[in-house]
């Protein structure tokens, strides 16, 4: 591998796709991507206007003034086809005055649905898969001129994960892939059969890339995985490698990845997060799903309960300062009373200043979708609202420690009344007076009311 490469000459796909390309098929055509999902999909819509502006398309701000409308939609959770079919129903009326109007629908759920979405809802035109997104141009070309349906949903599993980042505006705090997919296959999830396998980029390309965006004024990164931690550059290098490189060989001021997976989380990476504390970011979003060994296991998670638990104690021994935010999901096939406490618990003891908890959903494909024993969604919406009040109450009381505290805040940006917003190194939203001289400074900001999500604070002059 030459290392010397710039990332677009190491990208093959979007290179075909810039030589390619009938550049005339955007020229006056509006087009408009509705995303939905997770920060994976929102950084993939990032990709598709990138590529679509290459064609000469013109992004617009509503779906009325656009001749393509994309939805690039997400299947984590509850209905997600339904969804799509309610939002191609709203451009029903759109449709029937310009029959030039395409729509297309990407994501996991174009991923997981393929033809079946154009069978069932005619006024979609084309469906593309996770793996297809630098063929996007090619794709919509292809519709508009020959005005047939297309379907491109095909894994590329023989082809390297060589992409560059394609984000239009950067902005001081930007997104970078660095894997893609997931093997691990927990038993609720779909991402596995919706991403494909798990593939990395090589550790270059992400050197340069990080590089690149800091030229075009990006402050932090965070380094974007469904499984960080099972990063394997071509090289051998593992994440905790990567990371260290990030630090020591860019010049990035701030660092944060998600999301980690407990199992993988080890003390090298500890190490390495414990030696850059500056650089970087002493929070770590660490799903745990379930505080039950039983409910672990048949999740197919990996770890326990108390392995879980060590792994955190072990974590804030280097770094004492650690702030951790998880997932949860609540009411998984089998769950009981007694082991929903032991989620309850769980949450109290490892003392989690931000959760985000979900009612467990089916889907397609999983192991747990068919397992007996699936808990009532009138139970499961009770427990989420226990975990939530549970959460909150002590949340509200754990925060509090920051009243009176100065924060290093990265400014992200000001309104025209002076309201600045930036984000401290626990990933805490700060809301204080400034100017606009400020934005991508990092400053000291004194937090004078705590919330759980959000801060108020003055800047220490
Ligand atoms: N039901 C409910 N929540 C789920 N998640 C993933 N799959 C499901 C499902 N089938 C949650 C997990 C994961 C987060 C991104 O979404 O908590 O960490
Ligand atoms: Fe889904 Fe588990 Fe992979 Fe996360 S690690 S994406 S929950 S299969």
């Amino acid at each position: 591998m030459n290392e010397n490469l710039t990332p677009s000459e190491s990208n093959d796909a979007v290179t075909i796709a810039r030589n390619h390309l009938n550049q005339d098929i955007g020229l006056g055509r509006g087009v408009y991507v509705s995303t939905y999902g997770c920060q994976m999909n929102v950084n993939d819509t990032e990709r598709m206007y990138s590529l679509l502006e290459m064609a000469n398309f013109t992004i617009v701000p509503t779906p009325e003034e656009a001749s393509l409308i994309i939805i690039n939609a997400c299947s984590i959770r509850e209905k997600p086809v339904h969804k799509v079919y309610s939002e191609v129903g709203t451009y029903r009326k759109m449709k029937d005055k310009n029959p030039n109007l395409k729509i297309g629908v990407g994501g996991c759920v174009g991923q997981q649905e393929k033809e079946n979405l154009i069978k069932k809802q005619p006024m979609i035109d084309f469906v593309f898969g996770t793996d297809n997104i630098d063929a996007l141009p090619q794709i919509v070309a292809d519709v508009f001129d020959t005005n047939k349906k297309i379907v491109n949903a095909k894994f590329e599993h023989r082809a390297p994960y060589h992409i560059e980042t394609l984000v239009r505006n950067p902005g001081v705090s930007t997104f970078v892939n660095i894997t893609k997919g997931c093997d691990n296959f927990c038993t609720f999830c779909v991402v596995p059969y919706t991403r494909g396998r798990e593939k990395s980029r090589p550790i270059n390309h992400v050197l340069t890339d990080v590089r690149n965006l800091i030229l075009r004024g990006a402050k932090e990164v965070t380094l974007l995985g469904q499984n960080v931690n099972s990063y394997k550059s071509e090289d051998g290098s593992d994440f905790a490698d990567l990371l260290e490189k990030v630090a020591k060989e860019t010049d990035i001021q701030r660092i944060r990845y998600t999301t980690s997976h407990p199992k993988d989380f080890n003390e090298k990476l500890m190490h390495v997060m414990a030696d850059n504390q500056i650089k970087i970011c002493e929070y770590v979003h660490l799903p745990f799903q379930s505080g039950n060994s039983r409910i672990l296991n048949l999740m197919n998670r990996g770890y326990t309960r108390e392995e879980y638990i060590a792994k955190i104690n072990l974590m804030k021994k280097y770094i004492p300062n650690l702030v951790l935010s998880t997932d949860i999901i609540v009411g998984f096939p089998g769950e009981t009373e007694a082991e929903f406490q032991d989620t309850l618990s769980m949450v109290k003891e490892v003392e989690f200043e931000t959760i985000f908890a979900f009612m467990y959903s089916p889907r397609p494909f999983t192991k747990a979708a068919k397992m007996g024993d699936q808990v009532e969604e009138a139970v499961k919406n009770e427990r989420l609202n226990r975990l939530f009040d549970v959460h909150e109450e002590m949340a509200f009381k754990l925060v509090k420690k920051y009243e009176g505290q100065t924060l290093n805040v990265l400014v992200e940006n000001v309104n025209e009344n002076g309201k600045v917003f930036g984000r401290s190194t626990q990933n805490k939203s700060v809301h204080f007076l400034g100017s606009p001289s400020l934005v991508g400074q990092t400053v000291p900001v004194k937090i004078t009311q705590a919330f759980p999500n959000n801060m108020r604070g003055e800047l220490v002059q």
